[in-house]
């Protein structure tokens, strides 16, 4: 059933020159799993989908990038105060391991839903480590948030600005020539998960993405956020899938726009 929640924003956060988190207490709790996503509209702009990144008793959190015009929109207008619509919690979220070793990888705002999923897993007492990528230290999102229930973590900017210089798959790359991990998580630019994904196959470890396609129904009617060529709906049947699924698919190599054509992975980035 999906549910139309009232909500209103109580706090906004600058994370960086480009990214918000929103803080917003809904009329109901949401009940949602991490990895699931809420499809949001604010007053005068268009519904998009966006990660839930935390949800407190009736409060939500969203963490939201300027992409384009509906997300300026929203960081140029929202305000403390402001009435929005969320519809959901949508799709499919992570599998909550209950104990074993676990690894996050994350890259730009992919963060997250993987904030939320980790902050899940250490109420269990689930060890995590956090793999988190990003450009310069600047664009690192939630790092000292993150330090207080992971039990390590290890960053990489392709600046060299802070942690490890390079992209964060070399980093999680030699940490497997010694670490076990039995699931790995990833959320991030599809190029980033992809290497994750292939390098969790050559290794038997069991992995699970979280993918961005274009989303406008979020109940599987439209088609517009199909995986081809097995026909996956990444807005119900994901956008949380088994890696080994998306070897079998066009993951990391094309995806359809907003006219269904279908284009080129390349250049596509979360961040
Ligand atoms: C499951 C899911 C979770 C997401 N989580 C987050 C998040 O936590 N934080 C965040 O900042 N962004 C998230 N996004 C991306 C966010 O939905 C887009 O950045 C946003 O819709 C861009 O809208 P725009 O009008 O500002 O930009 P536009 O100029 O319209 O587009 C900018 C980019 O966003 C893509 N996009 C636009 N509309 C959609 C749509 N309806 N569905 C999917 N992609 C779209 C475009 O293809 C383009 O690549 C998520 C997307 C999906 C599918
Ligand atoms: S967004 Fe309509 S089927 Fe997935």
């Amino acid at each position: 059933m999906v549910r139309l929640i009232k909500g209103v924003i109580k706090k906004i956060i600058d994370e960086n020159y480009k990214v918000k988190s929103f803080f917003i207490e809904t009329d109901i709790r949401l009940e949602s799993y991490p990895g699931q996503y809420v499809m949001i509209w604010y007053p005068g702009s268009e519904e998009i989908p966006i990660s839930i990144a935390d949800e407190s008793g009736t409060v939500v959190r969203l963490l939201i990038a300027k992409a384009g015009a509906t997300t300026e929109y929203i960081h140029l207008k929202a305000r403390i105060g402001d009435y929005v619509r969320l519809r959901g919690p949508l799709g499919k979220g992570f599998t909550l391991v209950e104990d074993g070793r676990v690894a996050c990888v994350a890259g730009g705002y992919g963060v997250a839903p993987l904030f939320y999923l980790t902050k899940r897993l250490a109420e269990k007492g689930v060890r995590v480590h956090f793999f988190l990528g990003a450009k310069c230290k600047e664009e690192l999102l939630l790092l000292d948030e993150l330090s207080t229930f992971c039990e390590r973590i290890v960053v990489s900017t392709e600046d060299g600005s802070y942690g490890y210089r390079g992209v964060i798959t070399e980093c999680f790359d030699e940490y497997l020539k010694r670490e076990k991990y039995d699931i790995v998580y990833t959320c991030g630019p599809e190029l980033m998960m992809y290497k994750v994904i292939l390098l969790c196959c050559e290794r038997g470890i069991r992995s699970e993405a979280s993918l961005e396609r274009y989303i406008r129904c979020g109940i599987g009617l439209c088609g517009s956020c199909v995986l081809d060529p097995i026909g996956l709906r990444v807005c119900c049947e994901g956008p949380v899938i088994d890696g080994n699924i998306l070897l079998k698919t066009d993951f990391g190599k094309y995806k359809r726009d907003e006219c269904l054509r279908r284009v080129s992975i390349s250049g596509v980035s979360r961040s």
